[in-house]
């Protein structure tokens, strides 16, 4: 059995928030912003949060495929930002959306955190544990945002995307994941762990913090890197890849990968200008966007790929 996308959705935050707002609160420009990332806009969340994005974006994502919430065997849902440590954020959305039938839970690997998630539904249908698994990445990064760090803050909104995927005979669905837990300080954000009453320390929720320039290259290396290997491993063709839908973490991450794998730029859709690095959402709402547009062709080939805190990073090659 393969894995095919049936059904997509999304539900970026409510409030859209420009360069020239941020510059009222952090010493920045636009023209700084957009030269360096690409970004114009941002959608923040002042309501609904993480479980509630992703239930918007999954209850869109169900519709479109025209499938009953009961018939969901699994939830996944990638994110960094979840409300409660237990319940997970998966369980919250399967609550909202009445999935009584299936199980759920979260996984952890930042804006990589869709990829990993994908591949991880790919894996339950190959082995025929499920049939039908709703995969959602969802982020509500203002929350643990620095609003006082001009390095960070501007880069980052908030929003979910969501896919069902289904069992199918035919098709083609790959992956691969990397990880690099040396390089984890290069992006960080710590959770509540320092202290009890033996330590005498205060139990703080910490804030996003980021090396850019390791970040670029990290990125720029290891993206196509991987995505050469996942092409190389399935000999399929750079000419028969239709997209390479990318985590949308910045405009010049992107076009230097293009650049890598000797693609056309125009092969690589972007939405960054108007929603920021939104981790891992960013994905999925990219392909529901184009879904949405019909942009998308049963039997196209697409690659996706993801990076981000972990270090981690990872692709997936399937059919649309
Ligand atoms: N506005 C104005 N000036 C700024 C801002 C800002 N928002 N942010 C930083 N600066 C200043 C710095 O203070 C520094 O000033 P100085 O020279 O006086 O010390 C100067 O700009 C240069 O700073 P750098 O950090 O070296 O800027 P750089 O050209 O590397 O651009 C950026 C920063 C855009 C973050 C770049 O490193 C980058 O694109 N990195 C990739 C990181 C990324 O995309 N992260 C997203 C999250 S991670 C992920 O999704 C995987």
């Amino acid at each position: 059995m393969t894995t095919r996308i049936i059904g997509t959705g999304s539900c970026p935050g409510d409030h859209v928030v420009s360069n020239g707002d941020l510059a009222k609160i952090v010493e920045t420009s636009h023209e700084w912003i957009y030269t360096r990332t690409g970004i114009q806009t941002r959608h923040l969340s002042t309501g609904l949060g993480t479980s509630g994005m992703a239930a918007e974006a999954a209850k869109l994502a169900c519709d479109n495929a025209n499938i009953n919430p009961e018939d969901l065997d699994l939830i996944l849902l990638a994110t960094s930002t979840p409300e409660y440590c237990f319940p997970n954020g998966a369980c919250q959305v399967q609550e909202k959306l009445g999935a009584v039938n299936a199980a759920a839970f979260d996984i952890s690997a930042a804006c990589s955190g869709f990829i990993f998630a994908l591949q991880t539904a790919g894996s339950f249908l190959a082995s025929g544990t499920f049939r039908n698994i709703l995969v959602i990445g969802a982020d509500d990064l203002s929350k643990i945002t620095d609003w006082g760090d001009r390095g960070t803050c501007v880069l980052f909104g908030d929003g979910a995307g969501a896919v069902v995927v289904r069992a199918e005979e035919t098709g083609c669905f790959h992956g691969i994941m990397k990880a690099d837990g040396k390089k984890g300080k290069v992006l960080s954000c710590p959770a509540r762990s320092e202290g009890n009453f033996l330590t005498g320390k205060t139990p703080e929720m910490g804030y996003i913090s980021m090396d850019g320039q390791e970040v670029f290259k990290f990125a720029v290396k290891k993206v196509p890197e991987c995505i050469s290997q996942l092409l190389s491993e399935q000999k399929i063709s750079k000419e028969e890849i239709r997209y390479y839908i990318l985590h949308q973490a910045n405009k010049r991450i992107l076009e230097a990968v293009a650049k890598r794998l000797d693609e056309p730029v125009e092969k690589f859709p972007m939405n960054i200008g108007e929603y920021g690095n939104t981790s891992a959402a960013s994905i999925p709402i990219l392909l529901d966007e184009m879904n949405r547009e019909g942009k998308l062709d049963r039997g196209d080939k697409l690659v996706l790929a993801g990076f981000g805190g972990g270090l981690t990073w990872g692709s997936v090659l399937l059919e649309w």
